[in-house]
């Protein structure tokens, strides 16, 4: 990369402000005086602007709202994908911290911090995410039960780890579940002979999806809310 193209990406300077700030001499590289706006960089070199070392963009870490209509994967053939929805720089690095359905709303993370989103995403962890499912069918209560201890999935070897079920009405009901296989909601539905019609999911971990975030909004994470799954 060209290095007046690595200070506008810092600094958000234009590419003319970031070459009179080299040719002015107010650019360190690798510790000597560079006043050649096209010197070619490479990652491992150190840029200083007024002796302060300029970095890209720092981890990113963002809440969205997804609307139905919209894939998690970063293309897609056929489907808008989630980034599209995104009005940020170097779109390239950033991934969503495990999936939603195409038809599935609620809160999505991403960033581009894979330490991070392995911490959320990875079994191990068993981070936990709540979803409001509207179903097909009333739901028995014995449902409660039968998700607290693990029900088998269609080609699947071991049940699922216990979730909780919360039922609002006999249409309607929170599903707490503490991993994340393919489907896992629809297909937990599936094996007590109902089916989801409508998913959306409220919370992961500690986070609860804002109300004043439309479908299709998104806001940056605060740092304590970043730390909350270090
Ligand atoms: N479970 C599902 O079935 N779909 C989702 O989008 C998320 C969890």
């Amino acid at each position: 990369m060209r290095l007046d193209k690595f200070v506008c990406d810092c600094t958000g300077l234009t590419r003319s402000q970031a070459g009179k700030l080299i040719r002015q001499g107010e650019i360190q590289l690798n510790g000597l005086l560079c006043k050649q706006p096209a010197q070619q960089i490479k990652e491992s070199d150190v840029v200083l602007l007024d002796d302060e070392p300029l970095r890209l963009t720092g981890p990113r870490y963002i809440l969205l709202h997804k609307p139905a209509g919209y894939v998690c994967s970063t293309d897609d053939p056929d489907h808008n994908t989630v980034f599209v929805l995104l009005d940020e720089p170097n779109i390239d690095k950033l991934h969503t911290v495990g999936r939603l359905d195409l038809d599935t709303t609620g809160l999505l993370l991403i960033t581009d911090d894979g330490q991070w989103s392995h911490k959320i995403s990875s079994p191990k962890h068993e981070c936990a995410k709540t979803y409001r499912a509207w179903l097909a069918d009333p739901v028995e209560d014995s449902a409660i039960a039968q998700f607290a201890e693990g029900v088998m999935l269609r080609g699947e070897k071991t049940p699922t780890k216990p979730a909780q079920l919360e039922i609002i009405n006999p249409t309607e009901c929170l599903l707490t579940i503490h991993e994340g296989r393919y489907h896992q909601v629809k297909r937990m539905f599936a094996a007590i002979g109902n089916k989801v019609v409508q998913l959306h999911r409220e919370r992961v971990g500690p986070l609860t999806l804002d109300t004043s975030l439309a479908e299709g909004e998104y806001r940056q994470l605060t740092p304590e809310e970043v730390s909350l799954f270090n």
